[in-house]
């Protein structure tokens, strides 16, 4: 039988045994808990919990715990969680734990269908398969407020001006300023005219983020009103919310994952569950497109970390499940553009909500001076070589500048 590998730190409180410290996470998850019980039968043991190894690392120390396939119900993500994330965080005796990754097994991947379309089938839709190129990406700002007709325009500015993805920012939904059944018409209505002037498709990820007995409702309610595109936060929804809308044969598109609420969780180097082991199951779960950070933008990062999880992402032996569409998102500005590529590759969703529709000249300008970089990256040109005769990327570095 095989056997899920759990990758934890901890850092037990002073005085506990560093062994008896990974030991107890591995009974708590799985056959054992605080003391020796009488209820224990020699038939239940093989479901034990299996300490490999324990390293120092830092201030506390690395174990792997092996977790028998048996233990987990077939294509249950709420119950794989409960026995790899569960109990061991609250541990008294533990001062930190952090998941840091989970290695899954032919079984435990095997009930999963993966993407619907991955890199690849989105790379198909917008055109992008033979340039190779980044796409481009942009959020509706301001995040919420906008009524419908303003929210096309806005998205008519920022398609006309060559992104390939517009999405709602994680808080719109379906509130009465903006209801989903206007905003979702009007921006199609928008991206069709773009289609019809430039042949080229733009993708608009509409929030169907929703109460848990609304969300396959709202999703179908968004494709009878013509969405090419859907989204759902994965933290606030329910990592399952997304295989629940990537497995429904009814739903045939894309879908993107936003992360809303996850520094709770991923932020703390010594505690809590690192992004890795979210994104194996998003991919598991079918998620085609996932937030996981930028180089040069607001959001705090670990380098080393991020690039992990974009090969988590994209590593083409999964299991035979597509690969995921890395998204970079959080402050990111035309000057950023040259170093995200070069650190995080061209199979790469640059996303910016702020540093498009803060440009000086607006949105369709801020639209025009991201590709701009991203050309320019593609080109091997300077940023502020190409800017010389490129106006909008001129006006996006003289404001925000270059990360360097
Ligand atoms: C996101 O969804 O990632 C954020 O809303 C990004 O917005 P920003 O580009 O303005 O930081």
């Amino acid at each position: 039988m095989g056997e899920v590998i759990g990758t934890y730190y901890y850092r037990p409180k002073a005085g506990v045994d560093f062994k008896w410290a990974a030991q107890a996470i591995a009974e708590e998850q799985t056959t054992g808990t605080w003391t020796d019980i009488s209820t224990t039968q020699e038939y239940v043991r093989y479901l034990d919990g299996r300490v490999h190894e324990v390293v120092p690392y830092n201030d506390g120390y690395i174990t792997k715990v092996g977790f028998a396939d048996d233990i987990f119900e077939p294509g249950s993500i709420p119950q794989y969680l409960s026995v790899v994330s569960g109990n061991l965080y609250g541990l008294s005796k533990l001062a930190k734990v952090r998941l840091l990754d989970l290695d899954f097994t032919e079984a435990t991947t095997a009930p999963f269908k993966g993407p619907q379309f991955g890199i690849e089938g989105i790379r198909k839709i917008v055109g992008t398969d033979k340039s190779r190129r980044p796409h481009v990406g942009t959020i509706i700002k301001p995040k919420v407020g906008l009524n419908p007709k303003d929210t096309a325009q806005v998205s008519y500015e920022a398609a006309i001006g060559g992104v390939d993805l517009i999405k709602d920012d994680e808080t719109l939904t379906d509130q009465k300023f903006c209801p989903m059944a206007d905003r979702l018409p009007a921006v199609m209505e928008q991206l069709d005219r773009v289609k019809d002037d430039t042949g080229r498709t733009v993708l608009y990820a509409i929030n169907v983020s929703a109460p848990g007995d609304k969300i396959l409702e709202r999703a179908e309610e968004a494709i009878d009103l013509g969405a090419n595109m859907l989204m759902v936060d994965f933290v606030v929804c329910g990592i399952d919310a997304v295989r629940v809308l990537a497995e429904d044969s009814s739903i045939q598109l894309p879908l993107h994952v936003h992360r809303t609420m996850h520094a709770a969780m991923t932020r703390e180097p010594e505690h809590g569950v690192a992004m890795r082991a979210f994104c194996r199951l998003i991919r598991m779960a079918g998620g085609d497109q996932l937030h996981t950070g930028t180089i040069s933008g607001k959001m705090d990062h670990d380098t080393a970390e991020l690039l992990g999880d974009n090969k988590a992402l994209t590593d083409p032996n999964y299991f035979g499940l597509k690969d995921v569409f890395p998204v970079a998102s959080g402050g990111l500005a035309p000057g950023g553009v040259a170093r995200e590529i070069e650190v995080l590759g061209k199979d790469i969703i640059l996303q910016a909500g702020g540093g498009i529709h803060g440009h000086p000249n607006g949105t369709r300008a801020g639209a025009t001076a991201m590709r701009q970089a991203v050309d320019a990256a593609m080109q091997g040109t300077t940023l502020e070589e190409y800017a010389k005769d490129h106006a909008e990327l001129a006006a996006a570095l003289e404001k925000w500048g270059t990360f360097a």
